[in-house]
């Protein structure tokens, strides 16, 4: 079984569901575009707002946490494999809001980073990362497509990587 889990807009499951193919989403917002997503290409889904780790299902290999903005439970971070994208050169700027905290930092590089997930916030080992320039004119809207641009293209590589190579 390979598990989505998002709160949000999807981009990444759906740029994810191109390259591998996935069992199951779960959602803890009912208002998510994800949910829509999931609708449209067939992908069973489980829309929960507080029980979301207890519908992962046992005999899950990987879970993918794409946009999930809840913090997972020690106990199902130790159950389960889990790797997560998140929105800057890790380990700068954990946490919420990682392209205005790259902003307001006025560093001149961010990017995406894919990371194992541990009981940490954005804290666990990091597998892959791409970077993006951040230009004068660059603010959060434009920042924030160029890189779910570098996200699309990562995430997948890696998953996939993931799946056929290393778990097991
Ligand atoms: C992505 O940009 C992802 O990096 C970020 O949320 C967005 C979800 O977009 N995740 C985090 O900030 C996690 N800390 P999507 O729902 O369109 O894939």
């Amino acid at each position: 079984m390979i598990v989505v889990m998002g709160s949000g807009e999807g981009t990444n499951f759906q740029a994810l569901a191109k390259h591998i193919s996935i069992d199951l989403v779960i959602t803890n917002n009912k208002n998510a575009n994800i949910v829509n997503r999931a609708k449209n290409l067939g992908v069973k889904y489980i829309i929960s707002k507080d029980q979301y780790e207890s519908h992962v299902p046992v005999n899950t290999k990987l879970v993918i946490l794409a946009g999930f903005m809840k913090l997972l439970s020690p106990g199902f971070v130790d159950k389960f494999k889990i790797v997560n994208i998140h929105p800057s050169l890790l380990p700068s700027f954990r946490g919420i809001d990682a392209i205005g905290q790259a902003l307001d930092a006025g560093v001149k590089f961010t990017g995406c980073t894919v990371h194992w997930v541990d009981k940490g916030i954005d804290t666990g080992k990091i597998i892959d990362q791409l970077v993006c320039p951040i230009g004068p004119n660059d603010n959060k809207i434009n920042l924030q497509q160029k890189i779910q641009k570098l996200e699309h293209k990562i995430y997948p590589a890696i998953v996939k990587e993931l799946i056929h190579d290393k778990l097991d």
